[in-house]
């Protein structure tokens, strides 16, 4: 894999997905040529990690907005906020989905006075123009979050947060490439992260491709590493992170979190700005996706469990600000007090508001 992989493609109005249910042993696209197919997608996890859900999801506001037939300005925005409110609903945990669909519709609004014809390309590069800031700003976190990770360190991550979670080089996974390239002679712990393997079938992945030295441990091994003294950092993304610095994640981060922090390890969480709400005070405000119960019943389809038994899958869970050291962005690392902290970093950049 090159530092410039990207599991997705664009082109001729159609975006070619990498399907990431079939990492690690099979490597296929697949083509979304509408916004339902592309909100399929997403729903069936064939892309996912918040940043590529968002990135995926403004090109397929792009795609159907040259497939709208309107003749007045009022007609077009109707169809494509409709379009919109139906992605925003595919998975309602990581903000970034929002925050893209709400960035095409305010700039769809800041241009109305363009012809329709016109209008409907200008969408097309803006939907481009989250894709490579997205690449921009992974490329910054992973030049922040190297300077905080030291010479031989063992670092644990959790789900992926990679270039397959991104426009390409990853958060999370950006820091560790970043320090490798530095040449810190790192080695990465991966959980496998149950029930869905983003750890043993994505991260595991990229840290191959990439010949970056790394141990995959089932998710119950983690404390007993860390009490070992074998892990000395915890690095992970993030699904959205709240004014206050709370933190959504893949299920499990919660965990480790507070492993981490019994065993005095510090836990940093790498993050481009588009995954921070500031209009949730708090993490239990974060609405928590509950997927199917048979995704933790069978393992590749596969029973693990008596048919009758009942499981439960909530796929995220949260972090309080107080487990966590410091937050990675494309601005700079940020450290608590959270509340204070990110709002001043980023009271410059303008927040995607709802329209
Ligand atoms: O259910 P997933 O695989 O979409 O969950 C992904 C995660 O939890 C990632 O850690 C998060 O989205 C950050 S990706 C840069």
């Amino acid at each position: 894999m090159t530092k410039e992989f990207s599991p997705i493609e664009w082109g001729n109005n159609r975006l070619s997905v990498l399907d990431q249910t079939l990492l690690p042993f099979q490597k296929k696209f697949i083509i979304c040529r509408t916004y339902k197919e592309v909100g399929a997608a997403i729903k069936d996890m064939k892309l996912r990690g918040a940043p590529l859900i968002g990135i995926a999801a403004a090109f397929g506001m792009a795609m159907e907005a040259k497939k709208i037939k309107a003749s007045s300005y009022e007609k077009f925005s109707k169809s494509l906020k409709a379009a919109g409110e139906e992605l925003i609903k595919t998975r309602p945990t990581a903000v970034n989905l929002k925050w893209a669909v709400n960035r095409m519709l305010n700039f769809m609004e800041s241009n109305r006075e363009r012809r329709i014809e016109s209008l409907k390309d200008l969408l097309a590069g803006e939907a481009v123009k989250i894709y490579k800031e997205d690449l921009e700003n992974n490329k910054l976190i992973g030049k922040f979050g190297s300077e905080l990770i030291r010479e031989k360190d063992t670092i644990l991550t959790h789900c992926n947060a990679g270039a397959l979670a991104t426009a390409g080089y990853g958060t999370a996974l950006g820091v560790i490439r970043a320090a490798n390239e530095k040449k810190k002679k790192i080695t990465v712990y991966i959980d496998e992260t149950r029930p869905y393997l983003q750890g043993a079938r994505l991260t595991a992945w990229e840290m191959s491709e990439e010949k970056i030295p790394h141990f995959l441990i089932t998710d119950n091994m983690a404390g007993f590493f860390m009490s070992k003294g074998k892990i000395n950092v915890v690095i992970v993304g993030a699904d959205r992170i709240t004014a206050n610095g709370d933190v959504a994640n893949k299920i499990g981060t919660y965990s480790l979190a507070v492993l981490a922090y019994a065993n005095k390890i510090p836990f940093y969480v790498a993050a481009p700005s588009s995954t921070i709400d500031f209009s949730l005070k708090t993490g239990d405000m974060i609405p928590i996706e509950m997927r199917s119960e048979d995704e933790v019943k069978k393992i590749f389809g596969k029973d693990i469990a008596p048919l009758k038994t009942r499981a439960l899958h909530p796929a995220f869970d949260v972090t309080p600000a107080k487990y966590v050291s410091a937050i990675i962005t494309e601005k700079g690392v940020i450290r608590a007090p959270f509340d204070m902290n990110l709002e001043k970093i980023f009271q410059n950049k303008e927040i995607v508001a709802d329209l």
